[in-house]
């Protein structure tokens, strides 16, 4: 098997309960490498992208307001990239299934998940499920600066009027 990214998110219930550590711990037994992480604040711009499939789907609208922090009044996840061989089998099946409440119970949803009143699943921390959607949720959520390996190809373009900011 060769070897693969795959895009982790620990979700804003994740952060709120004080999970971060625990879920890495668990990540870390795969022996995979973080090739990029950082803290983002999601929009609905950026939740609807990825969850772009799921969009006809009655529970949309609640998983937009699980991700961006609506529903938990905190809008940080936590998103990383690791690489290895098998990452997305190995990482997936840590993950567990998607419905907490049908989660091996010792996966991390099995362990940290469950399901609201509203019927959407709590579910932690999402995780890539084939290399296609890897890849196009890691060019979703890192621009290829943030990344430690070159993954993806790239092309230079100069933006000179693109605003960004520096330290004052
Ligand atoms: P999906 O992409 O099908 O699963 P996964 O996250 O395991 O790849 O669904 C995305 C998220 O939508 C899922 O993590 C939790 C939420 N969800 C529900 O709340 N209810 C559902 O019936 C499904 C299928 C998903």
């Amino acid at each position: 098997m060769a070897e693969q990214a795959t895009l982790v998110i620990i979700k804003p219930d994740g952060l709120k309960k004080s999970l971060t550590g625990n879920i890495l711990t668990r990540l870390s037994e795969t022996r995979l490498k973080i090739v990029a992480a950082k803290v983002v604040r999601v929009s609905r711009e950026l939740a609807e992208k990825h969850y772009a499939h799921l969009a006809k789907k009655p529970f949309f609208e609640e998983l937009v307001r699980y991700i961006t922090g609506d529903l938990h009044g905190d809008n940080r996840v936590l998103a990383l990239v690791y690489w290895g061989e098998n990452a997305i089998g190995k990482i997936h099946d840590l993950a567990g299934a998607t419905n907490p409440e049908q989660a091996v119970p010792t996966t991390i949803r099995g362990q940290y998940g469950r399901i609201l009143t509203s019927g959407v699943f709590e579910n932690v921390i999402h995780t890539s499920s084939e290399p296609e959607e890897a890849e196009r949720e890691i060019k979703l959520w890192f621009e290829p600066h943030d990344i430690v390996l070159d993954l993806y190809p790239v092309r230079e373009v100069l933006t000179p009027e693109r605003k960004s900011q520096v330290w004052a």
